[in-house]
């Protein structure tokens, strides 16, 4: 039987592949970095299926390139890099990898929560100085976390881990989004209050919402206005949800007391402004980098991909309900 032909646009724990391997041809993109948009149009080529990454933008264009085939199976739970209206008015499938990194996102969501309030990074950099010269009453205080309120801008399952993640430290948790999830009221005693009232009344606000027209400067300098200033902003979700320009002023004004970021508007640039502020934690877009969760997602891509050739359609679809009205043999 003629192997499907896959490629994958960077090199993913190669493990996940090894089923992908037993039925398809499988290349890697040979170089730890970001195919060019050249490459990228010449390696989908005549392809069955290719896992992208995030810092691929999957488009028409790039769609028309790889003619006939069978789907793209992203590499992240965030899909923002794919164009799903041209996905779907060409009837090609689209899946993403949900659910296996929640916990390991979320744990990096209250990692950097905890950096901020406790300026981890600030005093670990004075002990590597040579600085320090001992104790000190006044040295490095940082912020309360237990008993805190926190916020939580969209309560889907990376936004539901992280709050069930607070018991420990018995928040008092509020969430805002457009359906009422039950499971945060009944665990926790969460409460589902407007996007406003949230950023007012949180001591901790951290974003779990997709980057969609909607969601694009979602926190920009009037919203930011409405937090409190003693209140940490985190986000681990992406970049461009929060406008950079208007969050680096905010933390030079002290409007917002501090940040801890995992994502960036343009990466891999970061804003200047958030670069010279020393009230914010800054980390390379790294929140599903563990061992574990990184071979899940690699396994999942490759299940997609096998599910798109044997005509089941994608198991975590992300445009296919729409694909399959269209086309039902898909
Ligand atoms: C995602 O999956 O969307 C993360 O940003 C990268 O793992």
């Amino acid at each position: 039987m003629a192997k499907y032909n896959v490629y994958v646009t960077r090199l993913i724990p190669v493990e996940g592949l090894t089923l992908l391997r037993e039925t398809c041809n499988v290349e890697i993109n040979p170089e730890d970095r970001p195919l060019t948009r050249e490459e990228l149009l010449r390696n989908v080529k005549g392809r069955d299926g290719v896992i992208t990454l995030l810092t691929d933008r999957i488009d028409g264009e790039v769609m028309d390139a790889a003619k006939g085939i069978k789907g793209f199976a992203n590499y992240a739970v965030g899909f923002d890099n794919l164009d799903l209206k041209a996905a779907t008015e060409r009837k090609i499938p689209l899946s993403n990898t949900p659910g296996v990194l929640t916990l390991a996102t979320a744990e990096m969501a209250w990692a950097l929560l905890f950096a901020v309030a406790r300026r981890l990074i600030e005093s670990e950099k004075v002990m590597r100085s040579g600085a320090w010269q001992g104790w000190g009453p006044l040295q490095f205080i940082g912020g309360d976390v237990t008993g805190k309120t926190l916020g939580i801008v969209g309560a889907g399952r990376i936004g539901t881990a992280m709050a069930l993640m607070s018991k420990g430290f018995a928040m008092k948790v509020l969430y805002a989004d457009e359906v009422a999830n039950p499971a945060l009221e009944k665990e926790l005693g969460a409460r589902k209050v407007p996007f406003e009232e949230l950023l007012r009344e949180s001591d901790f606000v951290s974003v779990h919402v997709p980057l969609m027209p909607s969601t694009r400067h979602l926190f920009n300098a009037k919203t930011l206005a409405l937090m409190k200033p003693t209140a940490t902003l985190v986000n681990i979700a992406r970049g461009g949800i929060v406008d950079d320009a208007a969050l680096a002023q905010a933390l030079r004004e002290r409007r917002i007391a501090a940040a801890g970021l995992d994502v960036f508007e343009g990466e891999p640039q970061v804003h200047p402004g958030l670069l010279e502020v020393p009230n914010v934690v800054l980390t390379p877009h790294i929140a599903s980098a563990t061992v574990g969760t990184r071979l899940a997602m690699a396994n999942l891509a490759a299940d997609n991909l096998i599910a798109f050739f044997d005509g089941r359609g994608p198991l975590t679809p992300v445009n296919t309900p729409a694909v399959r009205t269209i086309t039902p043999s898909i």
